[in-house]
């Protein structure tokens, strides 16, 4: 039977990934190093995956983490845009270095398929609402330079992800800023 691996197994998306994959009765091994993510969205089914605190930054655990997976889904991310702004050294850390130690591992590992969560930030505030994926990405600070996205790979792409458990945010006060590659506004 195919082992699936979640990155961010903790986490609103990943743990909703753990939940269905149990449901659908396959193997599923999940790391987390609890960030953000929470052990309450994964107390149901806890004892039925092989779970591991591991933090994306450190390759020797992924890459044991790694071992015998044949699928992987990557959520581990600090998706904030408001965090990615006010230090934007940690998310970068997580989501650009943590990304490309996953996708590394996931090669030595002999991964068969990896489905990484992109995300719509990354066309940053449009007037054009759905967005869709024929937008160009902005190079934009508050999301695009701290996102893995500028990592060559195929990405799935999702909007406000909502559920019960989780409603959506508030409206954000103002705008975000968007900074240009020499940190002015644009
Ligand atoms: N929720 C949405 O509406 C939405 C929409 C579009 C895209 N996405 C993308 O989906 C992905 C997951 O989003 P989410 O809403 O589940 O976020 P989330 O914050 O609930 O989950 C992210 C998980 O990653 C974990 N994590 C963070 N840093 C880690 C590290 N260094 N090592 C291991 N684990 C780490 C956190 O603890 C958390 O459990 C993100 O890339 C996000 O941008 C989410």
């Amino acid at each position: 039977m195919a082992l699936y691996l979640i990155t961010g197994a903790a986490g609103f998306i990943g743990s909703s990934i753990a939940r269905e994959l149990v449901r659908r009765g396959d193997r599923v091994r999940g790391i987390d190093n609890f960030e953000t993510g929470k052990p309450g969205n994964i107390a149901t089914v806890r004892e039925r995956i092989d779970f591991r605190e591991v933090d994306i930054l450190d390759y020797r655990g992924l890459k044991e983490a790694m071992a015998g997976v044949d699928w992987l889904f990557h959520q581990a991310a600090l998706p904030s845009v408001p965090l990615s702004v006010g230090d934007p050294a940690r998310s970068h850390n997580i989501n650009i270095n943590g990304t490309f130690n996953v996708l590394l591992a996931a090669r030595e590992a002999k991964v068969k398929r990896i489905v990484y969560a992109a995300s719509s930030s990354a066309y940053g505030e449009t007037l054009t609402l759905p967005k869709h994926e024929e937008m160009v990405p902005r190079q934009q600070f508050t999301a695009m330079a701290s996102r893995a996205e500028t990592l060559p790979m195929w990405t799935t792409q999702s909007r406000q992800i909502c559920w019960p458990w989780r409603p959506p945010p508030a409206p954000r006060q103002g705008r975000a800023t968007t900074l240009g590659p020499d940190g002015r506004s644009l």
